[in-house]
């Protein structure tokens, strides 16, 4: 049994426990700049010193046109680096690792934050065209231009460079964001990719891109560093991207010097049905880990300590990644070690904020 608070150690990096914050959008950019303000120190800052092992960041774009909202944070510039440099210090003086999820939103890019609709944001009002694998939007968003080789090149350029600006302003594990009808997952999934030249077709040139831009992404970062990558798991619609190609495609990364693939689901096609409950996508990570031998993170509806803990016992996972539960409880691990009675080898308590222990 690995106790959630057991430590794992990812190449150079020991991570105190097994509760990890999920990457969760803020749109809270003030000057539509790209760069982390103090609402992001504060609601990084927060779950670092609630406990969590590893704090990733919300979707970090790797270019201004790879924002899904003109609020989204950056790091395609040395200003947005900078700021990202405070807020780093600061989760690693919790004993928290800083982790970064890099991500390009592809023909989802240019809408409105949630709370005012996520609707496409009108071209006098800043919004851009998005570029895609193929020019089909996304259902009730603007229609994407399909990426030319230079467009392509240049994406996968910008992901390094990222990466590499990642590493200076001190993130210790860099994600690349895969999933959720984001570019990567574009030109993964037959429903979004209609390309006829090497980057469409078969699984292989489907497969392409993500493969240059973890390439890009491990040669820009040391070898000391973790690099994980998140995936829909599976497009929940006939003909899309499966869990059998999932698998494939993590056997792949791991030849490509990836450590880790946390597994998500759908976000490709308003067509999807999702059989959502607790822990429903916890059965990809455990493929994955069976049958490739890669590590992974289950994420999902996991809100309980108990819940939390049982999908490490049965293997599933070597870390589960909590969202919503998260928002709402910025000190759940706190609460997972007083419920679990689990040793905690690194307290996850400041020591400011000892006098309110729960008391057993
Ligand atoms: C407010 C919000 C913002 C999110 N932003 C991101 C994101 O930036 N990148 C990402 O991969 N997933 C994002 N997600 C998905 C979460 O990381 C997570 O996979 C999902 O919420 C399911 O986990 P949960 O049930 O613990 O919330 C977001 C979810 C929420 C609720």
């Amino acid at each position: 049994m690995t106790s959630i608070f057991e430590p794992v150690t990812v190449r150079g990096t020991r991570v105190r426990n097994r509760a990890w914050l999920a990457p969760l959008c803020q749109y809270s950019v003030d000057a539509r700049d790209g760069v982390p303000t103090d609402w992001h120190l504060v609601h990084l800052g927060a779950r670092a010193t609630g406990g969590f092992g590893l704090v990733m960041t919300e979707a970090t774009a790797v270019t201004p046109e790879g924002r899904i909202t003109p609020h989204d944070t950056g790091l395609w510039n040395d200003a947005q680096a900078t700021a990202w440099e405070r807020i780093t210090g600061f989760l690693a003086s919790q004993g928290a690792i800083p982790a970064v999820q890099l991500a390009h939103a592809g023909r989802k890019a240019s809408t409105t934050r949630p709370w005012r609709g996520g609707v496409p944001v009108d071209p006098d009002a800043g919004g851009w065209t998005p570029l895609a694998p193929s020019p089909s939007p996304y259902p009730g968003l603007t229609s994407p231009i399909a990426m030319t080789q230079a467009a392509i090149d240049a994406t996968v350029r910008a992901f390094a460079a990222a990466a590499s600006r990642a590493v200076d302003a001190g993130f210790e594990v860099v994600e690349v964001h895969a999933a959720h009808g984001y570019l990567l997952h574009e030109f993964l999934s037959p429903l979004s990719n209609g390309r006829t030249d090497s980057y469409g077709g078969s699984f292989r040139n489907r497969a392409r891109l993500l493969i240059e831009v973890v390439d890009a992404v491990r040669a820009a970062i040391p070898d000391i560093r973790p690099l994980f990558v998140r995936l829909s798991a599976t497009d929940w619609v006939d003909g899309g991207w499966t869990l059998d190609d999932t698998v494939a495609l993590s056997a792949l990364l791991a030849d490509h010097g990836v450590d880790l693939v946390d597994l998500s689901s759908g976000g490709n096609d308003p067509g999807q049905r999702i059989p959502v409950g607790p822990g429903y996508q916890v059965p990809f990570a455990r493929a994955v880990r069976a049958e490739t031998g890669l590590r992974t993170a289950a994420v999902g509806l996991i809100t309980e300590p108990s819940q939390a803990q049982a999908i490490l016992d049965e293997g599933a996972a070597d870390a589960v990644l909590l969202g919503r539960a998260a928002l709402r409880e910025p000190t759940w691990p706190v609460r997972a070690a007083h419920e679990l009675g689990l040793p905690v080898p690194d307290a996850p308590y400041p020591v400011q904020y000892l006098r309110g222990a729960y008391r057993s």
